[in-house]
């Protein structure tokens, strides 16, 4: 059974990506099959593993639009089982088109619902903001991740993320939405502030808290600017054996899955909103979208353009295919597992 994550808090700046290609390209050298859907404009996953966002190729923007099939948009990775669906700036102009089509929530859902079969993890690493792109995302998914960073200011941002959780889920999601949890990054153990929000939010958080921090580590925030995961970057580096425990964590969750139904978040939610609400600031405007989010549409669909090369994207074997064993590696320092 596969299980699609949204890596999510509208916080930017708190490991979002970071976890997505490292947590991916750990789950990927623990034997599983995963996909990362880089679902932010700003395309830093894809530029993390060797994918720079370029216009003319194919994109997650153009699976949502029906534009293309999965497999076209598939990119590979230092792991024959590890896939990337990169982004690109035509993503930032999905935000405007998507508002008159139909079903605009579930677009996401239902481009990932093609390949979802394939793969054991699928993760999106989802943008900053509360946008249309972020309830995609959400709808989407059926766990969430969320990055903490270490920082003062993480408490408040929790108690706006399970508002927005919690209205995603009430109003839009299918299936519903599970926390599977939160996980503390950039931790630093000499830093007295690292721990005082770590022991915050174990007291008040009210969901799931990995047992891995992750540690500030030179090594992480390097291995992008060489478009690889830290595991080959400094797979030695106290940054890179912290995500390896956090996907071990994860795998554990597995055969040990014992998430807080969403029926249970409003009251998580307030919880923290309650420890909190000195700090908490309104939603952004955005949430906006949130409250006629099943409004009909009648105008029909403004339809996408192909990028304006016209190129095709490259096309990318599904898993087990014949083309797939043929496949040369890309990088020189592959390795296959
Ligand atoms: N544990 C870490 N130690 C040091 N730098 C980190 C760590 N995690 C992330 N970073 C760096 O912090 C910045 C923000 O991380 P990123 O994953 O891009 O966050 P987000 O996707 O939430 O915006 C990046 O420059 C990244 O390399
Ligand atoms: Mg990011």
């Amino acid at each position: 059974m596969s299980r699609v994550i949204a890596v999510y808090n509208q916080k930017g700046g708190v490991a979002k990506t970071t976890t997505c290609v490292n947590l991916s390209a750990y789950l990927a050298l623990e034997g599983k099959k995963v996909l990362l859907i880089d679902f932010d404009p700003q395309a830093n996953a894809s530029s993390g593993l060797g994918h720079p966002a370029k216009l003319n190729e194919g994109s997650i923007y153009h699976g949502l639009f029906g534009l293309a099939e999965p497999e076209a948009l598939t990119k590979p990775t230092i792991f024959y089982n590890f896939h990337l669906i990169p982004s690109s700036q035509h993503l930032a102009g999905a935000l405007i088109e998507l508002v008159n089509i139909p079903e605009r929530e579930y677009k996401l859902k239902q481009f990932i619902d093609k390949v979802r079969d394939k793969y054991d993890y699928i993760f999106i690493d989802m943008p900053p903001s509360l946008s249309l792109l972020t309830i995609n995302g959400l709808v989407a998914a059926d766990e969430i991740v969320i990055p903490v960073q270490s920082h003062y200011f993480s408490m408040e941002g929790l108690s706006q993320l399970l508002e927005i959780i919690e209205l995603v889920h009430k109003n839009i999601s299918e299936k519903g939405l599970k926390i599977a949890g939160a996980v503390m990054t950039m931790f630093d153990e000499n830093e007295p502030l690292s721990h005082k929000i770590a022991d915050d939010i174990a007291t008040n958080f009210p969901h799931t808290i990995f047992k891995t921090r992750i540690p500030r580590s030179a090594a992480l925030s390097e291995a992008p600017s060489y478009g690889r995961p830290v595991i080959l970057h400094d797979p030695n580096s106290t940054g890179a054996r912290a995500y390896e425990h956090l996907a071990k964590e994860l795998i554990a969750q597995e055969t040990t899955r014992q998430f807080q139904m969403p029926s249970q978040m409003m009251s998580a939610a307030q919880a923290v909103h309650n420890v909190t609400s000195e700090q908490v600031h309104p939603l952004p405007n955005e949430a906006d979208i949130l409250i006629d989010i099943k409004v009909p549409t009648p105008q029909p669909a403004a339809q996408p353009q192909p990028v304006a090369s016209g190129e095709e994207p490259v096309r990318q074997a599904p898993f087990g295919s014949a083309q797939d064993k043929q496949e040369e590696p890309i990088h020189d320092d592959a390795f296959y597992f």
